[in-house]
């Protein structure tokens, strides 16, 4: 779907009618937040993910923090964090007053790198947050193992990747702790929403808790048992969601194996597109991995510069492609810079690749003319480059 001037923009949200529907039922009903919806979402992403604990949240960026709150994290934790992401992968530690240590990605892949990882473990390492970067899953066994070695809560940041797989499992499945967000860019939408989902009954029970103001019932539990009592029993917060926001994501999730195949089949065409152009350093995807593309990232071969990039991406956006660049590393935002001066350039792989990469239209209902009409505009924009 392109808007009325052709503009394709690189992520868009598919509404169809039955999920208009769905929300509509949902907002006639007796509940419109903290209702019965709200379960029943939790317990079918659970059995999409193969996990048994779901809470769901008002945004991804809560998600994270609810994580980060349950693995323990507290003043002068540490926590090791893939530098090539969205700031709330990092942002989540420092709202419990851990400090984020950025550890390098692979070259190749983009991913957070376990040795870099194993490098970057002190004494004081509560936590590993990895990102299944663009949706491809992290290299889950070598992830787990460091974790397990070193006894690490691991959270896996799947903003980007519901329906990914590494060996054939659920990224939930590898983690401790797997964060969703369901941002209409993302590949089901509650407008805004997200989710923390997990193996353990503690881990989601405090979860729950942080999620209603640290208190330790709802209003469904307490009809049931036919008391009127609650205590708060920890610091949490309002990260509610409504009904009428998870029957819009429980409606999108029935479709979400089918958008899959068709963001897998855009893929392949862009990588026949792209793959073999020397012009082009395609970013590698594990033989393991099943990648479930939330992002296109097109990297440009390593003699071109950001002056490059800069110059494709205007040109890109001049034809009416909707391009973006994910991620500027976090450590080099202006509030990183300012407040932990110490996390510059220690991360090369992210540097040296944020100067090279776009992310091209990514979304399930882009036409096969749509996807060469973006083709022919990269080629085009790449010919035009003077290296
Ligand atoms: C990797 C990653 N993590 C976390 C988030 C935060 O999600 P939300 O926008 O739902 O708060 C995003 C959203 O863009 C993201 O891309």
């Amino acid at each position: 779907m392109s808007d009325a001037s052709g503009f394709i923009p690189y992520a868009r949200q598919t509404i169809d009618s039955d999920d208009i529907a769905a929300v509509t039922a949902a907002l006639r009903s007796d509940l419109i937040t903290t209702g019965p919806v709200v379960r029943t979402f939790e317990t079918e992403m659970c059995d999409f993910l193969h996990v048994p604990y779901g809470v769901a949240v008002s945004n991804g960026t809560a998600a994270l923090h609810a994580a980060v709150y349950a693995a323990g994290v507290g003043d002068g934790d540490e926590v090791i964090v893939s530098p090539l992401t969205f700031a709330a992968s990092a942002n989540c530690v420092l709202y419990q007053r851990g400090t984020p240590i950025f550890a390098d990605v692979d070259a190749d892949t983009l991913l957070l790198k376990p040795t870099a990882v194993e490098s970057k473990i002190s004494k004081h390492t509560k936590a590993v947050i990895a990102v299944d970067y663009a949706g491809q899953p992290c290299d889950y066994t070598a992830l787990r193992a460091l974790c397990d070695r070193y006894h690490l809560t691991l959270i896996a940041d799947c903003a980007h990747s519901p329906g990914a797989a590494f060996q054939n499992k659920s990224s939930a499945q590898w983690a401790d702790i797997a964060t969703y967000s369901f941002h209409p860019v993302k590949h089901l939408t509650s407008g805004e929403g997200g989710m923390v989902v997990t193996r353990s009954e503690t881990l989601a029970r405090r979860m729950r808790q942080f999620r209603n103001h640290g208190i330790d019932s709802d209003h469904l539990n307490r009809a049931a048992a036919g008391t009127f009592e609650y205590r708060m029993v920890t610091l949490g917060y309002n990260y509610r969601i409504c009904d009428f926001q998870c029957a819009l994501a429980s409606s999108q999730l029935k479709k979400l194996a089918h958008w899959i195949e068709r963001r897998r089949q855009i893929a392949a065409m862009y990588d026949d597109a792209f793959n073999s152009d020397e012009r082009m350093a395609p970013l590698r995807v594990h033989h393991d991995a099943f990648h479930v593309y939330h992002l296109y990232v097109i990297r440009l071969a390593t003699r071109y510069t950001a002056v490059d990039r800069r110059a494709l991406f205007d040109q890109l956006r001049a034809s009416g492609i909707g391009v973006n660049v994910h991620y500027l590393p976090v450590y080099r935002h202006d509030y990183y810079q300012q407040h932990f001066k110490g996390c510059s350039n220690n991360c090369p792989n992210a540097d040296a690749a944020y100067d090279r990469i776009i992310s091209i239209p990514m979304y399930s209902a882009l036409s096969d003319q749509q996807v060469m009409r973006v083709i022919s505009a990269v080629q085009k924009g790449l010919d035009s480059l003077s290296v």
